[in-house]
């Protein structure tokens, strides 16, 4: 290569080396100066315990129930709560969010379990930190978080599965009833677990079949796309069950753009659209939840710690069933 030819490449090498240090210069910035105004603002002006509540998603009417539980709480026990999440479901930013936190140096923290190796090492780098970790909603068994807040999630699959089956006695005719099942992610504890408790009770009825388990990524519109797409492929699905808190909704849109107003579905939650199609008799039944008393227990659990008490590596919740006829409780 000739002189010229060098001088450009090595320029174009240090452009580009320039470029990137900007980058990174200026990334590091912005999150030093992001956790500046967090700790100023949160815990430094008022004194008050700063607890970080990270959520899966943070306009998720589902989640702003565990947040108004966790802010009672914190309100009545003079601490400061700050709630954040990611704007749609992104587990890397709920991780870059447990960084910051971390990095903030909160006083504690609360947030949803997730599947990964990253997530919980930085739980691990908390705790031995000495800021105490609380997962809510979904487990991370295999961190050092100190307690899991939330409902018995192979329990609630369990319950959804016996409810399922019981309306499956409606296709007698049938040698073998179709069910679909959506969950709301891979990652997230809770939905394996639901899922497993639920396949343990239809796999004790010879006439009943999963015949496909599709991922919604807890939106209301993907589980609407991923319903069509069984109800497409099989026309002859009796039943379509979803396991977090938008299925339910999305499952019924899928059925009325299909004309399939003799689709069984089934949800889990009770969020107001939810609710409205039970009355409707549009959805059968949904498993519900807990969440506003997830929020306001895991922080009353986080006062105790605080103060020097322990506290118990469960903190389980049972769920009721609402149905047309009413609520029928555990
Ligand atoms: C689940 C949450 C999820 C929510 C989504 C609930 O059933 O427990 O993990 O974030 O649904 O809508």
């Amino acid at each position: 290569m000739s002189d010229k030819r060098w001088a450009a490449v090595l320029g174009l090498l240090l452009l580009s080396f320039l470029y990137l240090l900007f980058e990174f210069m200026s990334s590091t910035y912005r999150n030093q100066a992001l956790i500046r105004q967090w700790s100023e603002a949160e815990a430094g002006a008022s004194g008050k315990p700063h607890v970080m509540l990270i959520s899966q998603e943070l306009d998720n009417p589902y989640w702003r129930m565990i947040e108004q539980g966790a802010r009672d709480a914190a309100n009545r026990l003079g601490m400061a709560l700050e709630y954040v999440g990611p704007l749609r479901i992104n587990p890397e930013e709920q991780t870059m969010l447990l960084e910051k936190a971390i990095a903030a140096k909160v006083d504690a923290i609360l947030l949803q379990g997730i599947h990964s190796i990253a997530y919980t090492r930085l739980i691990d780098q908390a705790v031995a930190q000495g800021i105490p970790v609380l997962t809510v909603d979904a487990d991370a068994p295999d961190s050092k978080r100190l307690t899991y807040v939330g409902t018995d999630n192979y329990e609630s699959g369990r319950r959804l599965g016996e409810i399922v089956a019981e309306a499956g006695r409606a296709f007698s005719d049938r040698s073998t009833t179709k069910i679909g099942v959506l969950i709301g992610s891979n990652l997230a504890e809770n939905q394996t677990l639901r899922l497993d408790g639920f396949r343990s009770v239809i796999s004790r009825h010879r006439s009943l079949q999963i015949v496909d388990v599709r991922v919604s990524n807890i939106s209301r519109v993907e589980a609407a796309q991923k319903a069509s797409e069984m109800l497409y492929l099989h026309p002859d699905i009796a039943i379509i069950a979803g396991m977090s808190a938008l299925d339910g909704a999305g499952i019924l849109q899928a059925a009325k753009s299909a004309g399939r107003d003799d689709l069984l579905i089934f949800g889990f939650d009770d969020i107001e659209e939810t609710k409205q199609a039970i009355a409707r008799g549009e959805i059968a039944a949904s498993v519900i939840q807990k969440p506003y008393r997830m929020g306001y227990d895991s922080v009353s659990i986080i006062h105790d710690v605080l103060e020097g008490k322990s506290a118990p590596p469960h903190h389980l919740m049972d769920t009721d069933i609402l149905t047309k006829d009413g609520i029928r409780l555990e």
